[in-house]
């Protein structure tokens, strides 16, 4: 009913994860981890498990994890700025992983190639349609286009245009799109212009197998959607990457961190690349101290656009039921 709704590119999508709703749980950082990914991937999504800053050996230990809750396929996001990344991959190989999702900057042809030539299917994140085209040279399986909407570490186009320059002029691989989707009639309009699927992440930080805490969970139900916003860059010395979260106390803490980096840098007492790593770390404690501790005046409450959209605390499956049930009616 729903594969003959929403036409080939959807059942593209679905047979690229196999999986019965081409929905991806977007990896979120102390957040996508065995409750929340398992639980998507048993409603029918595709779960992901956020690679984030963790250790080779932690990780193992959460696709195994992950395992023992479903039988059905997720994948695992990398980020291939970490210093192990090699490390990761042999992994993510010997775990039999089927989807490798590579995130955090364009990744390099050799882990590309390590992952496809164990069978790995992977996914990246294209932010142009020449960088897209180029990823898909060196075989990328799917691209995902995420808008500047998204919550957490953002890019500068919006979705809209993303569809426009990327989405319309790939056909080659299968196409998700993320950023600032909240609806299932979403999801149907995007699929109808070509998409295999769409990556949500804002909307599951409140299903109840979610491990956020409840202050964070509150946080997001009381946010409309033009209380998540972007952070600036201050100099272009230190090219900061946007971080879209609810605005509290912890961005004037990211400002002041921002502005002490900028002149360790200028004065040479740290490199630029050191000051970027370091922001890097202040994210993941950030997002932490919010998501986990429950410190959502200090901490980062990383949250997108869609925030505005997310009205409880529900089962994952009660989501996906939803945003199925606006794809079929569309
Ligand atoms: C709290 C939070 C943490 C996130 N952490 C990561 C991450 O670690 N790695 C990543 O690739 N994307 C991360 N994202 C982005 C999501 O995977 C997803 O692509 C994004 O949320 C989709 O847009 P939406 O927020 O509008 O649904 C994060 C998003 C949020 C809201």
């Amino acid at each position: 009913m729903e594969q003959q709704a929403k036409g080939e590119s959807w059942r593209r999508g679905c047979a690229f994860l196999g999986v019965r709703h081409a929905i991806l749980g977007g990896a979120m950082s102390w957040l996508s981890e065995r409750h929340l990914v398992s639980a998507i991937s048993n409603a029918g999504g595709f779960g992901v498990l956020a690679g984030g800053g963790m250790p080779v050996e932690l990780l193992r230990s959460e696709i195994r994890a992950t395992r023992e809750r479903t039988a059905e396929p997720f994948g695992v996001n990398l980020i291939t700025m970490h210093p192990d990344l090699a490390a990761l991959v042999q992994m993510v190989v010997e775990e039999g992983v089927g989807h490798c999702i590579l995130a955090g900057g364009l990744p390099e042809q050799e882990t590309m190639s390590t992952l496809k030539a164990a069978g790995v299917k992977v996914i990246v994140f294209a932010p142009s349609l020449a960088l897209g085209q180029r990823l898909i040279r060196r075989g990328a399986d799917a691209l995902i286009i995420e808008g500047h909407e998204a919550g957490g570490h953002v890019g500068p186009v919006s979705t809209n245009v993303l569809v426009q320059e990327i989405l319309y002029q790939v056909d080659a691989v299968p196409v998700f799109v993320a950023g600032g989707i909240g609806s299932g009639r979403m999801v149907a309009s995007l699929v109808a212009m070509g998409a295999a699927g769409c990556q949500l992440g804002t909307r599951f930080v409140c299903a109840s197998e979610c491990i956020a805490h409840d202050n964070f969970k509150q946080a997001f139900v009381r946010a409309q959607s033009r209380d998540a916003m972007v952070t600036a860059q201050f100099d272009p010395i230190l090219p900061v990457i946007p971080v879209r979260a609810l605005v509290n106390k912890g961005t004037s803490v990211f400002n002041q961190k921002q502005l002490q980096l900028i002149e360790e840098v200028k004065a040479g007492s740290k490199t630029r690349k050191d000051a970027l790593l370091e922001l890097e770390h202040f994210w993941v404690g950030a997002l932490r101290r919010a998501a986990i501790d429950g410190d959502v005046e200090y901490g980062s409450v990383m949250a997108g656009q869609s925030v505005g959209m997310v009205k409880a605390v529900q089962p994952v499956a009660e989501i996906i039921q939803e945003l199925v049930a606006e794809i079929v009616a569309d």
